[in-house]
């Protein structure tokens, strides 16, 4: 009687409980004095990689390509196009035919996501002589630079019916996520306000000698980015609608939280390794943890972070007319400022939020630090990559 007692009671609050999103921390109000020193046109960019020499790379959200800009002239190639991720479909097609296609107002081109694909993650490993790229909607993808000849490009497992994210490789093994395991990215709204009381997003492994999948982690309320420690013992990965960054444990698969209730829905997240540190994903060598983590993400604004927390609020607010009252309301809760926290990775404590009310940057789905006080930024929701420097 007493242990089905506690097992409705566990229940109870199970179903009735949010999203773990703690009370709104205190947000900041005052823009950092920050100077831009570029603002380029891009395409909703997702992720950004920057390679040793400082060029970098992106993918773009609105149209299913990865672009590759120069730092120093911003000069913008084509490096994938969604002929590349899904030829079968694109094969009789010309460039300018499949550009038109998928590239449009991004309402549009929501529906054409299953067939154009959308480009996230994106990791250089070894020295950036590969780098890793996570299509939404085609798997994950190795692309080879060579010196001389064509670079390869190759696709290191398809996984459909999902929301894959990003993507980290150490040795033989993809480290990745799903944001969410049985809902495309297409339909991102659902996935953000999933009033499912089990989060359905997962942390997986997939071993390139075995072909095999493993989930490390899952009811993971929208996983997102992932970055791995200093100390290479651990991944940090980013659950967007916890306001967290989840650390694990490789070598045990303990969970924690190296951070919980940011200012910021986290998204994609970036080391900061130390001076001392620079060495190499697929060597040995190992380093102190004590880098920081940028973490860039979205304002919590109230009423998004009101329904986040009850799920019942969250179920009635999605059997409204999806057109007229939730994408538009969503897109309200969508503050246009720009957010970054920077996080000691030894204890988790948040040293600096850099924070743009004042069109300075505009969102942030994704942060690098290029030098001292130097950053670059892009965003899924506004059409722009912004690098800036952060006067003290
Ligand atoms: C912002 O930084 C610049 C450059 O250091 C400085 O000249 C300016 O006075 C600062 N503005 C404010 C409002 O602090
Ligand atoms: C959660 O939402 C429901 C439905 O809108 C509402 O009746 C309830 O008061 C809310 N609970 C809390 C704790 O805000
Ligand atoms: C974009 O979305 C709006 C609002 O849902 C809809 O009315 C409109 O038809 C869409 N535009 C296109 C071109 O599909």
């Amino acid at each position: 009687m007493k242990l089905l007692f506690i097992f409705f009671l566990l229940f109870t609050i199970a179903l009735t409980d949010g999203i773990p999103l703690g009370p709104t921390p205190v947000m900041p109000t005052e823009s950092s004095n920050i100077t831009v020193i570029s603002a380029l046109s891009m395409p909703y960019p997702e992720e950004i990689a920057v390679d040793p020499t400082q060029t970098f790379y992106l993918t773009g959200t609105a149209n299913g390509y990865v672009y590759k800009v120069m730092l120093d002239t911003n000069e913008i190639t084509t490096l994938l196009t969604p002929k590349d991720f899904n030829p079968e479909h694109f094969e009789l097609w010309t460039d300018e035919e499949v550009a038109a296609y998928c590239t449009g107002a991004q309402n549009e081109t929501y529906i054409l996501e299953p067939i154009c694909g959308r480009v996230l993650g994106i990791k250089f490993y070894t020295n950036a002589k590969k780098v890793y790229i996570v299509n939404s909607y085609f798997g994950i993808w190795e692309y080879k630079f060579k010196n001389h000849g064509r670079s390869r490009f190759n696709n290191i497992f398809e996984q459909t019916g999902v929301f894959l994210n990003d993507v980290y490789r150490i040795r033989e093994k993809l480290y990745y996520t799903n944001s969410h395991t049985t809902v495309q990215r297409y339909s991102v709204i659902n996935v953000v306000l999933d009033p499912n009381p089990v989060g359905q997003g997962s942390f997986n492994v997939f071993d390139m000698n075995t072909q095999e999948h493993t989930t490390l982690i899952d009811g993971l309320f929208f996983a997102n980015g992932i970055t791995l420690s200093s100390d290479k013992r651990f991944f940090y990965i980013s659950e967007t609608d916890a306001a967290r960054v989840v650390k694990y444990e490789i070598a045990t698969g303990e969970t924690s939280y190296l951070v919980e209730d940011l200012p910021v829905l986290t998204d994609n997240i970036y080391l900061e390794k130390s001076e001392a540190c620079e060495i190499r994903e697929d060597s040995n060598e190992r380093c102190d943890n004590d880098g920081t983590l940028l973490v860039p993400g979205y304002y919590r604004v109230e009423g998004l972070d009101e329904v986040l927390r009850n799920f019942s609020a969250m179920a009635e607010f999605l059997t409204q007319d999806f057109y007229t009252v939730v994408v538009p309301t969503f897109s309200s809760w969508i503050e246009p400022v720009g957010t970054i926290c920077e996080v000691d990775e030894a204890t988790g404590e948040i040293l600096k939020v850099i924070f743009s009310n004042d069109f300075k940057f505009l969102l942030a789905a994704s942060a690098h630090k290029l030098s001292d006080n130097e950053y670059i930024t892009g965003s899924v929701f506004y059409p722009m990559v912004f690098r800036f420097q952060v006067n003290e």
